[in-house]
């Protein structure tokens, strides 16, 4: 079974975003091992650390260096990533450049009407850059990108109940899979 990191750059109680990865954690717990791995202990990246970089950049690095394939869900901060989002890809652009041809897929949530795209568009971006170079799941028609998300989320249970997301994003981690599973 494909491992699959996920990586989410709100670090908020009750952050939709992450209870769009745990929604997906347990909802394609028979098509992937997907497992948060967390960028809340990271330090701020430092050029002056990376040759020596604390315990936890390197338990960050080999996680996601193990895995089969990136997640990385993102709210949109000020029209892109949110800071804590690109200093963790800024660790991973370093050292290895763990991420360099990893499978990659991204999602978003927003409460409001955009769905993050501004913030996907600069992500897509970011991973193309030489450090980072990840293989990306071709965009069309594959992207996560949830609006409203008020109406689509759980209150009680935390967890993405809409019938027509949930249908969308099936389709797309099947495409996933497929795509991760490929070594070319
Ligand atoms: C936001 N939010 C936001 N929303 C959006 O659609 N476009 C944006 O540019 C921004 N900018 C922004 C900046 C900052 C600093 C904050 C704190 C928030 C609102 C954001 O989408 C909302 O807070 C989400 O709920 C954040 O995602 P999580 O924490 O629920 O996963």
């Amino acid at each position: 079974m494909l491992k699959i990191a996920a990586l989410v750059g709100s670090l908020r109680q009750g952050s939709y975003n992450m209870q769009l990865a745990l929604t997906m954690k347990e909802r394609y717990i028979k098509k992937m091992n997907l497992e948060i791995a967390d960028i809340r202990s990271l330090p701020f990246f430092d050029q002056d650390m990376e040759l020596d970089p604390p315990p936890e950049v390197g338990a960050f690095l080999r996680k996601v260096a193990a895995a089969d394939g990136v997640l990385i869900v993102t709210p949109e901060y000020n029209w892109s990533v949110p800071g804590v989002l690109k200093n963790a890809i800024d660790w991973l652009s370093r050292l290895d450049k763990v991420l360099i041809g990893k499978p990659v897929m991204t999602a978003g949530v927003s409460p409001g009407m955009m769905g993050t795209i501004r913030a996907q568009l600069h992500l897509r971006e970011i991973l193309a850059s030489p450090g980072v170079q990840a293989k990306l799941l071709p965009p069309a028609g594959n992207e996560i990108m949830i609006s409203s998300a008020a109406l689509k989320f759980d209150e009680t249970t935390k967890r993405l109940v809409d019938e027509s997301t949930l249908r969308h994003i099936d389709r797309i981690v099947d495409q996933f899979i497929e795509f991760a599973a490929d070594p070319r």
